[in-house]
């Protein structure tokens, strides 16, 4: 697919633009081909869901027998409503050229009682499963015995697993974690961004997950390798940005994918200018100003105390100690006990994110700068 503009700001389209990441797949790839489940987290935005996709992309490209799965559980609120989504995913995609494969696989998907539509664009038949809650737990071993049936090498990759915590239903963590222990050739890739979640599951011996996964995580892309890759598609507009001016850009917002792909973009939206330190302020500054609405609005819905300790932490950037009597007294902060209790509130919110240093910072890089500019 060609775009428009080369630096998307949402989805994965393909490795022409997709930066770097190369151990980072390795490292995947080679996991999975080993036969390991994969705990992929790392904090927000800064492309876990990319690296799955280019991870797949690959694995397709260099074996045509494999079967990726990708689901994005995110918006399911029960595990009735995830077994849903990773039916859909699944079911009916595994054809394979032997026909009484075929009909032992098409038997699986009839059990599931699909509804058959037309797809809108290719009039070609399309399944939806419907999964009522009684039916939860089989419909998922189904889905998985029709992988396990279908013989090939199968790989889901289920992003924003830390939604399975909040499901009412007991247990299903501990399902998910005895179907998949039985089928030998699917490899499961598990990821999320809320450390404190994933962590209580993965890495608790109390936990049905412990000790079953691989644990990986990402970080910023370099930033040599960034500023080659975006100047490849500047060049073919005639300019280039600079070491120094890539340097100011990546360091705004501490080489965050996301936030550098925004500004990436906004820049590449205007050819004629020069791609300079000034024009890469004003971009945040354009940028910040679109979202003023909503910054507004998440400040408003702060408590007194939160929105001083936002702002405090915002001001200073990184810090180590919010509840030290140093800090507090500059930023004219409440008791210790009560800056606790609103950084706790404010990291349940994700306005602030504890580093692996155990540094909290702001976690909305713009978001930060806005704050710091009140
Ligand atoms: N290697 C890359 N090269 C270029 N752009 C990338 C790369 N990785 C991610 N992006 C872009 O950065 C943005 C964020 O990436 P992605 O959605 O993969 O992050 P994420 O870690 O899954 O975020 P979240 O935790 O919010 O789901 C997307 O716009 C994506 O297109
Ligand atoms: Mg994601």
């Amino acid at each position: 697919m060609k775009l428009e503009n080369p630096f998307p700001e949402y989805g994965y389209f393909g490795a022409e633009y997709f930066c770097d990441r190369e151990q980072e797949t390795k490292t995947l790839t080679e996991a999975l081909r080993n036969g390991s489940n994969v705990m992929l987290m790392a904090p927000r935005r800064i492309g876990k869901t990319g690296l799955i996709h280019h991870t797949f992309e690959r694995m397709k490209a260099e074996d045509k027998h494999v079967q990726c799965f990708y689901v994005d559980i995110f918006p399911t609120k029960s595990f009735s409503q995830m077994v849903k989504f990773v039916a859909n995913a699944v079911m009916g995609r595994l054809d394979t050229p032997s026909q009484s494969v075929r009909r032992k696989l098409s038997s699986f998907v009839a059990a599931l009682r699909p509804t058959m539509s037309p797809d809108p664009i290719s009039g070609l038949p399309t399944f939806s499963f419907n999964v009522v809650p009684e039916n939860a737990r089989e419909t998922l071993e189904q889905v998985f015995q029709y992988m396990k049936e279908s013989g090939q090498q199968c790989y889901l990759a289920l992003d924003e697993f830390q939604q399975v915590s909040t499901y009412s239903e007991i247990g299903a963590d501990s399902f998910i974690r005895s179907i998949i222990q039985f089928v030998p050739n699917v490899h499961l890739i598990f990821s999320g961004s809320q450390q404190h979640l994933l962590a209580d599951m993965f890495m608790s011996p109390k936990h049905p997950f412990f000790n079953s996964s691989q644990i990986m995580t990402i970080g910023e892309i370099d930033a040599d390798k960034y500023r080659e890759f975006a100047n490849g598609f500047f060049r073919k507009q005639g300019r280039e940005m600079p070491e120094e001016v890539f340097t100011l850009l990546y360091n705004m917002v501490d080489g965050q994918t996301w936030y550098v792909q925004k500004i990436l973009n906004r820049l590449y939206r205007s050819p004629k200018e020069e791609l300079s330190q000034e024009a890469v302020n004003r971009t945040v500054g354009i940028i910040l100003a679109e979202q003023e609405i909503n910054y507004q609005s998440n400040y408003n819905l702060l408590t007194e105390n939160q929105a001083l300790l936002l702002s405090a932490i915002a001001r200073e950037g990184v810090v180590s100690a919010p509840t030290s009597l140093d800090f507090i007294l500059r930023y004219r902060l409440p008791a210790p006990s009560s800056v606790k209790l609103a950084l706790k509130s404010l990291q349940d919110k994700e306005f602030v994110f504890q580093t692996q240093k155990g540094e909290y910072i702001v976690y909305d890089r713009f978001f930060g700068m806005w704050l710091k500019r009140l």
